[in-house]
């Protein structure tokens, strides 16, 4: 193993590679993102190596505060304000006008940039000791589940960076909320921060626009449009009243499953990954990311899951889920 675990007493070394245009791990409270200079195309170029990722789909600075957003910003709509008093530092990235300081290798061409400060004390550390904005993609491989520990990112990133700073299992687990203002608010991607949360900050709806089918062909969040969070293994979502029995009866000798606590003993036979209780979305959002590395680890030929219904995490969550199965979905009966 080529790249150290890191802890806070190494935060100002991080800094010192950070500013030479190396990349770093960092912990964030929704999942490890891989970090470099958001102002040094350098960096840039490297965080997309390192993860095999298009170069058109952008990146997300990470600041210290909303104090910073003027400084990469223009054209500030008023209601950024009333968002970050209720959801900054936290699970939230705006897409607002990028000032022309921000490196087109970041915004990938695009006149927007996507702006978040995260909830994470070395996050935080680590922007502010740095003073620059840091550009960081979630830091797993292009395609790969997200890591919400620093072990599951060396996984991916063993040898491509020095070090990863541990901060802990990441306590929201899935990636932010993505909120783009104008014209019209309108939510890229569902993550940390639910869709009814914005709303009652706003004052009125908002428009999703996210993946929700392979035949959606140009989201809004370029992203968004990769296959993602992919095991190696297939994966069938089933969903509805009966997914769990569905899966019972149609499960083969070494499938592996990800269900839910009340339906575990259904599977004991099964490699199996259990992501908390049917209605306990935060759990679920915490172990989602983890229960599909899992499976890559074992030798399983198809993976069945059981999908989260509801309003709020249940929706983030099922959309991580159906990308990870590539949207093959089976619907049983309904509730
Ligand atoms: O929680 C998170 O947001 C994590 C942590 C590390 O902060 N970061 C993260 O970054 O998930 P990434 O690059 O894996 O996902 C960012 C998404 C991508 O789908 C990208 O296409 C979209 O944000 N995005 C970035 N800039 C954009 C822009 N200007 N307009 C629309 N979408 C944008
Ligand atoms: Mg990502």
């Amino acid at each position: 193993m080529n790249t150290h675990i890191w802890t806070e007493k190494d935060i100002s070394q991080g800094a010192s590679l950070l500013l030479a245009g190396e990349l770093v791990g960092l912990p964030t409270e929704t999942v490890y993102g891989l970090a470099g200079n958001g102002l040094n195309p350098i960096a840039i170029e490297k965080i997309f190596q390192s993860k095999g990722r298009p170069s058109d789909n952008p990146l997300i600075l990470h600041v210290a505060s909303e104090e910073w957003i003027p400084r990469y910003c223009q054209n500030i709509p008023d209601k950024v304000w009333d968002l970050t008093k209720a959801f900054w530092p936290g699970a939230l990235t705006l897409i607002l006008e990028a000032k022309p300081c921000v490196p087109k290798e970041v915004t990938a061409g695009l006149a927007t940039v996507g702006l978040r400060c995260p909830n994470h004390p070395l996050a935080q550390k680590l922007i502010t000791e740095s003073n620059v904005p840091l550009a960081a993609p979630s830091g797993n491989l292009s395609g790969k589940p997200s890591p919400t520990t620093a072990e599951a990112m060396r996984e991916d990133m063993d040898g491509k960076i020095s070090g990863i700073f541990d901060g802990g299992a990441c306590s929201v687990g899935l990636e932010s909320t993505i909120l783009c203002l104008s014209p019209k608010p309108t939510i890229l991607r569902i993550g940390g921060v639910s869709v009814e949360e914005i709303q009652l900050i706003l004052g009125e709806t908002v428009d999703i626009s996210i993946h929700l089918s392979e035949n959606q062909d140009k989201p809004l969040a370029p992203g968004m449009k990769y296959r993602h969070y992919a095991p190696q293994a297939p994966m069938t979502l089933v969903s509805g009243a009966q997914s769990a029995q569905w899966i019972a009866s149609h499960i083969q000798v070494g499938d592996g499953v990800l269900c839910f606590q009340e339906y575990a003993s259904l599977f004991s036979q099964h490699p199996r990954q259990v992501i908390g209780k049917e209605k306990d979305f935060s759990t679920q959002a915490q172990q989602v990311f983890s229960a599909l590395r899992f499976f890559d680890q074992t030798p399983v030929q198809h993976i069945w899951s059981q999908c989260p219904e509801g309003e709020g995490m249940a929706l983030a969550v099922a959309s991580r889920l159906e990308k990870a199965a590539g949207f093959q979905i089976i619907h049983t009966e309904e509730k």
